[in-house]
């Protein structure tokens, strides 16, 4: 028993930290996956690089390349996943305090999530489930969106939307030839989120829109609630007055947001 009395928790981590950076010393000779956390290490806290580190000792990950998007509470990478498939990688940043104050109104008041952690690291691989969670809803439900591929802690592997590396361009950068045909089958697909995912997306707009071949796909689901919240019919007005105020630029005729919630939600 000696000896073992002696390994703290901490020092078990030490040790297995000192591992993987061995480990990760000798990977370093023989592929790419080094290079890649070389560019994490600049960036991410010990933290998620072991969380990353897992994700490629585990096989959920293969390759991590260069970032996509790099925003103020996440950063968006490309990479390829077990069978080197095309995958992006999300990862929240666990240090924004920002996060904390901004985000806690679309955690509190979802059944799925009672138990609000204390400290914001914890907080923040909760918001990634659930962006997991939501994701998976969505596309039980037949939603385009893409696919929840893996998830720990904060980072978060999806299926890649676009193609040879090059992420699909965004709603608001594709010229529209039919801007209330556009309009119509978002509307139409906001509508199905709710009645069938028993979702509101609580961030739609031209941003969140991916167009890959010629249909939208939503992403970035973070902040979805369930219908269930006591604030989700508010969130659903905004998320219509977003797209309207998008659409109106194209002369669309818009619903009104009130009228929308009355159809959808009320029915
Ligand atoms: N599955 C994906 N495949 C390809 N690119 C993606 C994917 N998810 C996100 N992106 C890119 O990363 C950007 C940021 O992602 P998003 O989920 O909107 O995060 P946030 O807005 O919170 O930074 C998107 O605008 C898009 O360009
Ligand atoms: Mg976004």
């Amino acid at each position: 028993m000696g000896w073992r009395k002696h390994l703290t928790r901490e020092k078990v981590d030490q040790r297995l930290l000192k591992q993987e950076v061995r480990y990760d010393r000798e990977s370093r000779m023989k592929n790419k996956r080094s290079e890649n956390l070389d560019t994490l290490e600049e960036v991410f806290d010990r933290r998620t690089i072991m969380t990353v580190l897992r994700l490629l000792n585990t096989g959920k990950l293969k390759e991590i390349h260069g970032v996509i998007k790099s925003g103020k509470e996440s950063r968006v990478y490309r990479g390829t996943d077990g069978e080197g498939g095309e995958v992006a990688i999300k990862i929240f940043l666990t240090t924004s305090a920002i996060f904390r104050q901004g985000r806690l109104k679309y955690l509190v008041g979802d059944q799925r999530f009672r138990e609000i952690p204390h400290s914001t690291a914890d907080i923040v691989d909760m918001w990634t489930l659930k962006e997991y969670k939501n994701l998976q809803l969505a596309q039980e439900a037949g939603i385009n969106v893409p696919t929840p591929i893996a998830v720990e802690k904060n980072v978060l592997v999806l299926s890649f939307i676009g193609k040879d590396g090059k992420p699909a361009p965004l709603l608001r950068d594709v010229p529209l030839s039919s801007p209330t045909g556009w309009y119509k089958a978002i509307l139409g697909i906001v509508k199905q989120l709710y009645r069938k995912a028993k979702l509101v997306h609580g961030d739609l707009s031209e941003y969140n829109i991916m167009v890959p071949n010629g249909y939208p796909v939503l992403i970035d689901f973070g902040q979805a609630v369930t219908t269930e919240h006591p604030q989700a019919q508010a969130f659903l007005e905004r998320d219509i007055e977003n797209l309207n105020h998008y659409f109106s630029q194209f002369k669309v005729k818009t619903v009104s947001p009130q009228e929308f919630v009355k159809r959808v939600a009320k029915a």
